[in-house]
């Protein structure tokens, strides 16, 4: 649990998780409400090293919603003429219409992490766009779509076990890729690529939050409450949200400290 300098020793107790999580997805239920009626639209990227865990917060937030207007934008990689596009371009196919909540897992910043540790983006590419992204979530914010950014944190030690988990898993194994494997070795240039997008593309009117998520229990509630409580809508009830976890929660300028 405490690789990565994970401030808890233990996980956060089942039962407490359920009776918390309840109270959250009945506030996600509400903004469901609030988002078909005012037609506000929502987009919630999650990024993170392999087996973060960006796959199962995303199941949990998405456990009680309408499927049809909760979405998960979970593109491959790019086919080969796509490759020839303007990079944002395919991501841009899956931004929400009105009521519509949209969460990417991995998105854009593929270019910043995984493109330029496994090569798969030249430097300048990369380069560009770091230069570029900010831009680009400025178009988005600006049309009034409420955007939220996380990094999922995990320590060495976790991604490890995690993986050995999943190889050892029948209905796990399908999550363990070569990109992965390749990642255990790559752990320092991983960690240089996100400091650097952390610092380049963290700006008003897109922040970066960093969840610490060894135990995926408080990770997942950190991120919910995240969300809830950066928007309004009828029924919102702080006392149920409550605040996020100071030890578990950052933005990105303390994350870097
Ligand atoms: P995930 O962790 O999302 O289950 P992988 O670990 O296999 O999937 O890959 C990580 C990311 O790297 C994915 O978003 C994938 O699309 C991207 N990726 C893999 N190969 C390439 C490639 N040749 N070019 C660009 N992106 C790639
Ligand atoms: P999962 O994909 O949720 O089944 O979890 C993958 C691995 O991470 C499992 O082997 C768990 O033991 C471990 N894990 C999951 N949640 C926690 C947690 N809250 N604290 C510590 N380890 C966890
Ligand atoms: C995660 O755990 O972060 C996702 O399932 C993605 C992955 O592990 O590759």
């Amino acid at each position: 649990m405490a690789s990565g300098g994970y401030p808890y020793e233990d996980k956060l107790d089942g039962d407490i998780y359920e009776a918390q999580m309840y109270e959250l997805q009945k506030q996600l239920v509400m903004l469901q409400a609030h988002l078909a009626a005012s037609g506000e639209r929502i987009m919630i990227v999650f990024e993170g090293r392999d087996a973060a865990g960006k796959g199962g917060t995303i199941k949990t937030y998405l456990e009680n919603l309408n499927p049809r207007y909760n979405l998960i934008a979970a593109l491959p990689k790019p086919n080969d003429r796509e490759r020839t596009q303007w990079y944002f371009q395919r991501y841009v196919d899956w931004f929400p219409a009105a009521g519509e909540t949209v969460l990417f897992d991995r998105s854009w910043y593929n270019r910043a992490g995984v493109e330029k540790v496994m090569g798969f983006a030249t430097p300048e590419q990369t380069e560009h766009f770091l230069e570029e992204a900010p831009e680009f979530e400025k178009r988005i914010t600006r049309d009034g779509i409420h955007l939220f950014k996380f990094w999922l944190s995990i320590g060495r030690e976790m991604q490890l076990k995690r993986f050995h988990d999943r190889r050892h898993d029948p209905l796990k194994v399908w999550k363990l890729s070569p990109i992965d494997i390749e990642a255990l070795h790559k752990w320092d240039a991983y960690t240089e690529a996100r400091d650097e997008m952390l610092k380049r593309t963290d700006c008003p009117h897109a922040p970066w939050t960093v969840i610490r998520a060894n135990d995926k229990r408080r990770g997942r509630i950190n991120v919910i409450q995240t969300v809830l409580g950066k928007l309004d809508f009828p029924g919102k009830d702080k006392k149920a949200i409550g605040e996020v976890d100071p030890k578990i929660t950052y933005q990105a300028e303390d994350f870097l400290k």
